[in-house]
């Protein structure tokens, strides 16, 4: 134990159920025996009083120093308020690939087939940029903006994680045929990053016929880049097909910095309950100890899942159970210690 290594990261615990599911996974990741030294920093509205922005600086250069974090979600209000803070987070340390593998022996999958793709969404731009203006009374603009930069740079992440995790295909995903200038540019950039990597398959597909297809045959997708906006919705489909939000982890990595999130938003009807369910979040803290080097930790706690899901037992509510978010970590440490 002496000579353990200690990582220093940063913990934002977010709002809602943020505190409950990342206070799982800091549990589960000290039960697989990872030392980490935790940085406690605050963001959105609970930061506000204290001081007096929704992001503070001191936030920002806890993750600078430390490099790697682990977020819970948080809050943002719908139709006025402040802008989302989850978005100006990614732009400020350019976070610019959301990477959300999505699969079914993580959860209680509605699919007979096994599910395991992994998507790519961009981060930083589209229809995110909050570019948005009443221009007339009755009339709201909102400018999606696509840049040659980002969309080269999230369809290099996509195929180079493909090559070097020996997966064969990649669907660009966009609504080309619309968006002619916008959506033409990301799939041209999709286009010229395929051609650098020729043993992998590419594919395009239309965002809604890519909906539909996601639904009835979900088997067929292995790695799927898409812009922000179809990304974010795309990945919330496909955690619907492997048990729900409460089990799709998700990283935010840019070229310095890494803060790894699940998919999930702060679930504000079930905050406080003491129920909802951890197992996004204590996998995307498995994501963040292989990014740190921890992968004999992070096989373990896979196992240790993997496991836990087989026997149906201590489930929170959104995967059929009745255990609550204690009970089903306390599930997962027991299997841990037995593949000790
Ligand atoms: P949500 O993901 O918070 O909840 C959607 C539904 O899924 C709710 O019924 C909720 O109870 C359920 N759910 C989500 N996570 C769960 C878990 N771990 N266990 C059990 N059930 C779970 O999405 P919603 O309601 O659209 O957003 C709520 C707030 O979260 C909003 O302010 C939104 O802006 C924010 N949000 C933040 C994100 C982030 O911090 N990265 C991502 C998505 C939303």
């Amino acid at each position: 134990m002496s000579n353990q290594t200690t990582h220093h990261i940063t913990l934002i615990p977010g709002d809602g159920i943020g505190p409950e599911v990342t206070s799982a996974a800091r549990k589960v990741i000290a039960a697989a025996g990872v030392v980490i030294d935790w940085e406690i920093v605050d963001a959105g509205a609970g930061a506000i009083d204290k001081f007096d922005t929704t992001l503070p600086e001191e936030t920002l250069n806890s993750i600078r120093k430390n490099k790697v974090a682990l977020k819970g979600p948080l809050t943002t209000p719908i139709g006025t308020g402040f802008r989302s803070v989850n978005v100006e987070l990614r732009k400020t340390l350019d976070l610019y690939s959301n990477v959300r593998p999505v699969r079914s022996a993580m959860g209680i999958s509605v699919h007979h087939q096994p599910i395991n793709m992994v998507i790519f969404r961009e981060n930083t731009e589209d229809l995110y940029a909050g570019l948005e203006q009443d221009i007339a009374p009755g009339v709201a603009q909102s400018l999606k903006i696509i840049t040659e930069k980002a969309s080269l740079r999230i369809a290099r992440a996509a195929f180079g994680w493909a090559e070097k995790n020996n997966r064969k295909l990649v669907h660009a995903v966009h609504k080309a045929n619309i968006m002619k200038k916008s959506d033409g540019l990301f799939l041209d950039c999709c286009r010229r990053v395929a051609a650098e990597f020729p043993k992998i398959t590419y594919k395009e597909i239309i965002v809604d016929n890519c909906a539909m297809q996601m639904v009835m045959r979900p088997y067929q997708f292995d790695v799927v880049v898409l812009g922000n906006l179809y990304g974010d919705i795309i990945s919330d489909l496909a955690a619907g097909l492997v048990g729900g939000l409460g089990v799709v982890p998700g990283a935010n990595i840019g070229d310095e910095y890494a803060v790894f999130e699940s998919v999930h938003g702060s679930a504000p009807d079930i905050a406080g309950k003491g129920i909802a369910n951890p197992m996004a979040t204590i996998l995307s803290a498995n994501m963040m100890l292989r990014h740190l080097g921890e992968s004999k930790a992070a096989d373990r706690i896979q196992a240790a899942i993997v496991l836990f899901l087989s026997e149906k037992q201590f489930l929170t509510p959104d995967l059929g159970g009745t255990a609550t978010t204690d009970e089903m970590v306390e599930g997962i440490i027991n299997k841990i210690k037995l593949l000790r």
